[in-house]
């Protein structure tokens, strides 16, 4: 190892927001050991890859990543290194197939990283490969004590709880990040005082299944509003819940509390009984609605987005139009819709075939796409002339004349910089002139 300069690591993130969030403490744990980053992977020591095992896509991206990086390694010593789900879940097939990789370490394994990395890096020195590995899960590892290093500036994500005990068949997420812990309130509560201390403004609430967070006496709806007093935290969001732990105690914080946004991510995942039921989801269509109306009147107001799956093992034709009648009758502001693929290790793996064809799933995805974008373009429309508090958040994507933030219901705002220049962090006033399905568009209120 070069003694004069301390490893340059980069690192990149793929997948869900807990995934940004390791990533922090990554970035951590790896500084208190005398590492540093570095953005120009051409200059790095170290590449890590924080994958996402979720579905096949999210797994090729990884791969193909991976292949780019094997002539970087001709060049020069490099360490490889993947991180989260993909290591944990594919850690045979990794070691196998991908010589490349010298380091893994699933998501409970993140302690041992500084080590990981530096053995790797001796034993390249000496010219002797060997595969540095952890991937053990923990029934205990929550990073307690680990204050993430966080790049953001406006949005602080805080894990309340890893892992997920909920096993709907499709899923990989109990495989690779294993039982479900919640973290001490205590914890928590200081992480966002400290976020807060920072300049942070905004705090998302993160776990698999947030909201089946418990610690003593302390559910989820105490832990939200406990955050959201936190004094210089202007909102508080969360995600991602599941439908069979949404208590009345839940929804009155979210619709009483000044600070706890009014946005609701409910994952549906399919509108029909059956499909419901071989994905172990545990509610049924028609108590999903019930829900949806409980918290629709008591919050009209309320922002409601979904997740979907289409194509699931044995979905019929008319099993897939439930689900369509149920994002029509739902009308949600916005939805992801995804084509069921079928992972390792799973329930639905083991148990049935994934025997609807490609271009089905495709046609039934483009249907849910096509009837999603109609529907969120006319709830768009219906903001136009209202004024609206945006979260300023930076740069826009499409171009550094505009900027971008959130509205409360988390629906992204742009505008122009010349008409409004704000800084990140900032909460200012717009009206909105224009909308597209995604997007509004904004200027200062007359
Ligand atoms: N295939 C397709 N989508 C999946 N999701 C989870 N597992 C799969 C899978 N095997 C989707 C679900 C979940 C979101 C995070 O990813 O809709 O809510
Ligand atoms: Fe996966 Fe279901 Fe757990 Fe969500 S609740 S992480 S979909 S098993």
């Amino acid at each position: 190892m070069n003694q004069q300069r301390p490893p340059q690591v980069h690192l990149e993130t793929f997948g869900c927001q807990m995934n940004e969030y390791d990533s922090e403490l990554v970035r951590s744990l790896l500084t208190r050991d005398g590492f540093a980053f570095t953005d120009d992977r051409e200059r790095a020591d170290v590449i890590l890859m924080n994958t996402c095992a979720i579905r096949e896509n999210a797994h090729n991206k990884v791969y193909t990543h991976l292949s780019d990086l094997r002539a970087l390694k001709r060049q020069r010593p490099l360490v490889v290194g993947v991180l989260g789900c993909m290591a944990q879940n594919l850690k045979e097939e990794l070691t196998e197939k991908e010589p490349l990789v010298d380091v893994l370490a699933g998501p409970d394994s993140y302690r041992h990283l500084p080590g990981l990395i530096t053995k790797a890096m001796e034993s390249q020195e000496q010219g002797e490969l060997r595969r540095q590995m952890a991937v053990d899960l923990s029934e205990y590892e929550t990073y307690d004590d680990v204050a993430p290093d966080r790049r953001d500036g406006v949005n602080a994500w805080i894990a309340v709880m890893r892992g997920c005990d909920n096993f709907c068949s499709f899923c990989v997420v109990p495989y690779t990040r294993g039982r479900e812990r919640s973290r001490e309130p205590e914890g928590i509560v200081a992480e966002a005082r400290l976020a807060a201390a920072k300049g942070f403004k905004q705090v998302t609430l993160l776990g698999q299944n947030v909201n089946s967070y418990r610690h003593g006496d302390w559910d989820f709806a105490r832990l939200l509003v406990a955050v959201a007093d936190v004094p210089g935290i202007e909102r508080v969001r969360f995600t991602s819940p599941h439908p069979k732990d949404f208590p009345a105690a839940l929804l009155e914080a979210v619709v009483s509390h000044p600070r706890i946004c009014k946005h609701i991510h409910l994952p549906v995942q399919s509108g029909n009984d059956r499909i419901l039921n071989l994905m172990s989801r545990t509610y049924s269509r028609s108590a999903y609605l019930g829900l949806v109306d409980q918290i629709r009147s008591s919050c009209p107001d309320i922002v409601l987005t979904t997740d979907v799956i289409a194509g699931f093992c044995s979905e019929s034709d008319e099993e897939f139009s439930d689900t369509y009648r149920l994002l029509e009758e739902v009308r949600y502001h916005a939805a992801f819709i995804f084509k069921y693929s079928e992972r390792k290790n799973t329930i639905a793996a083991r148990k049935w075939p994934d025997d609807i064809p490609e271009t089905v799933k495709s046609e039934r995805v483009t249907a849910l796409a096509d009837l999603q974008r109609r529907i969120s373009h006319e709830r768009n429309r219906a903001y136009l002339g209202t004024t609206l508090s945006v979260l300023v958040e930076g740069d826009a994507k499409r171009s550094s004349l505009q900027s971008k933030g959130k509205s409360d219901g988390n629906i992204t705002v742009v505008w122009s910089k010349k008409s409004v220049p704000a800084d990140p962090g900032q909460m200012i006033q717009l009206s909105v002139y224009d909308c597209s399905a995604s997007t509004l568009y904004a200027a200062p209120p007359a």
